[in-house]
């Protein structure tokens, strides 16, 4: 093994020993093996990349303060994918498959979690794809499911430093009644160009509105939104076309338990100058603090133009406290892997 400068991981992909895979054929799923090699050979006829029948997931595993290994959450994903699968008419993937299949493969990296203390963690990659060939459009008759790791540190550089975001009004991410709401590859390939907009303009993140009128706040490309209030509320978007995310559901917890009141609901754009503090969420940037929001070359202040204000501070340290077992899960969110 390499030697890793834990601490100054960012959000890159870096080979492990191994990665755990299954294949699903007649209707059954074999029992996953562990595979050294990152590379791997598929039909040129596979549903997957022809007709994007691939979809994935995203969560982490920390090693704690008390030396233990825990994935946070990791049902939660299961489920979704799970979810996903359905609406792309994959294979699904048992929740205790799954579980058991992100312990294995991090318990087979384990020199590749950052030791506690660095800031760092390990990803978890599953993914789900049609692996048997067709030609006409259907679905296949086999899955991979495969699960990689690799250690990571910030997807922003600069950890709870602030971002600022572009609404990109010649773009949608996706329709009303679409894919949305699901993790399927599709919705990734189609934000890569506006991506290269944004960024081109400045701007790291690009924030989504409803492609039906424009007028609500969906999500960010890789995370959801969240604002506090002036008067202390958190307060995030309701749409049937943004992923459900699990870290906004575990800060809506977290709020809770801490006495600050939370409304999820439809957005107007035009309420980003009501807040007091607005950040993405997710596994990949936990809490990121938005300083501004640009659109239309009207720039909107968010938040504090440099790190982050209390609310969101609080909420990621909370997060992180818990995730690192700093502080006490009472949740029963970890999910020790030993
Ligand atoms: N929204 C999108 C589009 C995402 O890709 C992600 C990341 O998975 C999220 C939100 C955040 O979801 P989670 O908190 O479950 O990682
Ligand atoms: C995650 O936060 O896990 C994501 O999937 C976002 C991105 C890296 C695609």
């Amino acid at each position: 093994m390499k030697k890793i400068d834990w601490n100054s991981l960012g959000f890159a992909y870096m080979d492990t020993n191994c990665h755990i895979r299954y294949v699903w054929k007649n209707g059954q799923w074999s029992a996953g093996e562990l595979v050294a090699s990152p590379q791997m050979s598929i039909h040129i006829a596979a549903t997957a990349l022809h007709y994007g029948q691939s979809a994935f997931e995203g969560l982490k595993a920390f090693r704690r303060k008390d030396g233990k290994v825990s994935l946070f959450r990791p049902e939660e994903n299961a489920k979704r994918l799970a979810m996903t699968a359905r609406r792309t008419c994959m294979a699904e993937v048992p929740v205790d498959m799954f579980v058991d299949a992100c312990k294995r493969v991090v318990r087979a990296n384990l020199d590749y979690v950052p030791p506690y203390g660095t800031g760092g963690s390990m990803y978890v990659r599953p993914l789900l794809f049609g692996s048997g060939a067709q030609i006409g459009v259907a679905a296949a008759d086999e899955y991979t499911f495969l699960v990689l790791v690799t250690p990571v540190g910030p997807y922003y550089k600069g950890g709870l430093q602030a971002v600022k975001a572009i609404v990109l009004d010649q773009y949608d991410r996706a329709a009303p009644l679409g894919t949305g709401h699901v993790k399927v590859a599709g919705n990734y390939a189609v934000s890569l160009y506006p991506h290269l907009e944004a960024k081109a303009a400045g701007y790291p993140v690009e924030l989504y509105l409803d492609a039906k009128e424009h007028k609500w706040i969906e999500e960010f490309a890789t995370s959801n939104f969240l604002g506090i209030t002036k008067d202390g509320k958190y307060v995030t978007a309701k749409s049937g076309s943004i992923l459900p995310s699990i870290t906004n559901l575990t800060l809506q917890q977290i709020a809770r338990d801490n006495g600050i009141p939370v409304e999820v609901r439809p957005i107007a754009f035009e309420e980003v100058t009501e807040f007091a503090e607005v950040a993405a969420c997710g596994t990949a940037v936990v809490v990121t603090p938005v300083s501004e929001i640009e659109r239309a070359g009207t720039v909107y202040k968010t938040g504090p133009a440099t790190g982050c204000g209390p609310v969101l501070e609080k909420l990621y340290k909370t997060v992180q406290g818990i995730q690192y077992g700093e502080l006490p899960d009472t949740h029963g969110w970890n999910v020790e892997v030993e």
